[in-house]
């Protein structure tokens, strides 16, 4: 079967980074992945995708490499012989490689877009896999507990509340394959406290900062400018705090606007760039809309 996506009017998708309250790692897999239990939040802190009609497929992208993961998703959706007709523009607001899911996100989010503009779900869902362990969460986003590698998705309620979020300067190349590398069985846990926190979230009974663990806290706290960040929380008034994914973005969470937007002020007088963020549920419908797809059999 051939798919043609065909754009008929300009749009701007919003790709949303993600935290994940709670990431467990149970131990190593047969494939060489590892075997998690996480629980993954969308927020609205978003990278931006233009589409703009285009007689071909024309992919522009702050990295000028063709090599991101939007680049790779259009790759293989050629490769399963789909032909976008379309302009994409990438544009970044996430921090790249810290832990809050923006190239997952980037090539998510357009790949959950096309399933919804009417591309057949299978295919979107095979390509979203081979693409990454957080690429299927985007499809859909909002707040899911994740399994397996990542992949096994159970949608969940979202809690309210707000995130105060800070990136510590940490380079590190490769780092979430190192950070998982660097595990060792001390880090392993049996998953449940993050299954209870799911829980919660079912019987809506918001976050439990009891209940968040992160197998790679132990290696990411080598990293100074991780402890000085952490340090530099609990001093601006956060109880608790914690990385996102293999980090280096560590977050907080408040039930209030005021008290969260406190947090982040006194972040910021000691130098720290802050983000206050809330959970959002990202929605396709008005991109959806200008799209088109034809399958020819
Ligand atoms: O799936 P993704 O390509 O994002 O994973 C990058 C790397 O992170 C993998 O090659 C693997 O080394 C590690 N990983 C893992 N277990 C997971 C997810 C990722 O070991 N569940």
């Amino acid at each position: 079967m051939i798919h043609r996506v065909i754009v008929h009017a300009p749009s701007i998708l919003s790709a949303p980074a993600k935290l994940n309250l709670g990431l467990e790692v149970l131990g190593k897999r047969p494939d060489g992945y590892h075997q998690i239990v996480t629980i993954l939040q969308t927020i609205d802190l978003c990278d931006e995708l233009e589409f703009q009609p285009a007689p071909q497929l024309a992919y522009e992208s702050p990295f000028g490499t063709q090599d991101d993961l939007v680049a790779r998703a259009l790759h293989a959706l050629a490769e399963e012989g789909v032909t976008v007709e379309a302009r994409i523009v990438l544009r970044k607001r996430i921090p790249v490689a810290a832990g809050l899911g923006g190239g997952s996100s980037d090539a998510g989010t357009l790949l959950g877009l096309l399933a919804q503009a009417g591309l057949p779900r299978p295919l979107v869902d095979r390509i979203a896999q081979r693409l990454g362990s957080d690429v299927p969460f985007f499809l859909d986003g909002g707040t899911a507990l994740a399994r397996g590698r990542g992949t096994d998705l159970e949608p969940l309620p979202p809690p309210d509340g707000w995130f105060v979020i800070v990136v510590p300067e940490v380079r590190l190349a490769h780092k979430t394959p190192r950070l998982y590398a660097a595990l060792t069985p001390d880090d392993f846990s049996d998953g449940t406290a993050t299954l209870r926190q799911a829980e919660r979230l079912k019987r809506r009974s918001g976050i439990d900062p009891r209940l968040v663990r992160n197998a790679f806290l132990r290696p990411l706290l080598s990293f100074g400018e991780v402890r000085r960040t952490l340090d530099a929380m609990a001093a601006a008034g956060a109880r608790w705090a914690w990385p996102s994914g293999a980090g280096p973005a560590i977050f907080t969470w408040m039930c209030d606007e005021e008290q969260a937007e406190e947090v982040a002020r006194g972040l910021a007088e000691h130098g720290f760039r802050t983000l206050v963020s809330a959970p959002l549920r990202p929605n396709w419908e008005h991109a959806a809309r200008g799209i088109e797809v034809v399958t020819v059999l």
